[in-house]
């Protein structure tokens, strides 16, 4: 427990009230000019703060973390997905790891819906048409895409957020199968009619779309490797709203260009914020910065979860969204 206000050192621009209330609570560092962290700051600021709230675009790894100083107790992250931190090195150090699980589902579920339509339904090239003057009338022949409704939906990681989308798919008449480490609770499989896939190559053989949601582990890099995307059928669309390490993005990227898979959403890439050039101006691809969860509301409620797990610290306590090295 610390009596004096910690110091809380903030990697990149949070929302305003966000950071109004951070300022009010902690003895706070923010980055008002957004620019991110070079690796010398990251290390200045493991150095001399109680509490580092870093983001996906920050790396904190085991060398990085060599650099703390005896205060930091706290990697409070802006994000659900850790995939950047070394969750093990932290905890190993006595750092407790922190995430904002839960306020980022409904929103990354809208928008892997919203990739889902944009794929079958051809609408950024639809748009694009149409924005730039091309669209000299209806055929009943032009710009036909895949019919959504009726079809199977193959859900990788049926998590909160693949919850969340299988909810959504629903609604929209797809049958909802999905692969996991272990199948969902009885209840939540009757109430999404869910059909469990315990050999993910099966499922994906059979699927009309597939949704990645998954953490990016080690045990889930590549997961979607060449061979299994080639199991995919002619007619699959694939959205990736996850992580883009969990495909093999050169793989994809001639699948789709050969015309082997239908199309493909990605939200997220393998060596972000590059994107692989090889998926670049693929008419059967849309691709998305990361907008996952960026809604308003939704940074606004990821800093109030920053905010409880530094608070929750403070005042001694075990932070609610501890993230162990069990769960990597
Ligand atoms: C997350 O929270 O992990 C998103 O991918 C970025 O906000």
């Amino acid at each position: 427990m610390v009596a004096r206000k910690p110091k809380v050192i903030v990697t990149r621009k949070l929302p305003d009230p966000v950071e109004t209330r951070m300022r009010e609570l902690f003895d706070t560092e923010l980055n008002i000019a957004d620019q991110p962290f070079t690796r010398a700051q990251l290390e200045d600021a493991v150095g001399r703060a109680d509490a580092l709230v870093p983001t996906i675009t920050d790396r904190i790894d085991a060398t990085l973390l060599e650099k703390a100083g005896p205060k930091l107790k706290l990697i409070a992250n802006f994000g659900v997905g850790v995939d950047h931190i070394d969750v093990p090195a932290a905890v190993a150090k006595g750092i407790a790891v922190t995430n904002t699980p839960g306020v980022l589902t409904e929103d990354t579920a809208d928008l892997t819906m919203a990739l889902m339509m944009a794929v079958g339904r051809r609408i950024v090239e639809g748009a694009n048409v149409a924005q730039e003057g091309g669209y000299t009338g209806w055929a009943p022949t032009w710009m036909m895409g895949h019919r959504i409704t009726g079809k199977r939906l193959g859900i990788i990681g049926m998590g909160r957020i693949g919850q969340a989308v299988a909810r959504r798919a629903r609604a929209f008449g797809l049958q909802i199968h999905y692969h996991n480490r272990k199948p969902v609770s009885p209840r939540i499989a009757e109430e999404l009619e869910a059909t469990y896939w315990e050999s993910l190559d099966q499922m994906l053989a059979r699927m009309d779309l597939i949704s990645v949601h998954s953490p990016h582990t080690p045990a889930t890099y590549h997961l979607l490797s060449a061979r299994r995307l080639k199991l995919l059928q002619q007619h699959a669309i694939l959205v990736n709203t996850a992580r883009g390490e969990i495909i093999d993005e050169t793989a994809l990227a001639e699948l789709l260009r050969a015309g082997k898979i239908a199309g493909a959403g990605l939200d997220v890439f393998e060596h972000e914020p590059a994107i692989n050039p090889k998926l670049l101006g693929l008419p059967n691809a849309v691709l998305l910065p990361h907008l996952g969860s960026a809604t308003i509301e939704g940074r606004i409620d990821m800093g109030e979860k920053v905010i409880i797990n530094i608070r929750t610290w403070m005042d001694g306590h075990k932070p609610p969204d501890r993230v162990i090295p069990a769960m990597m």
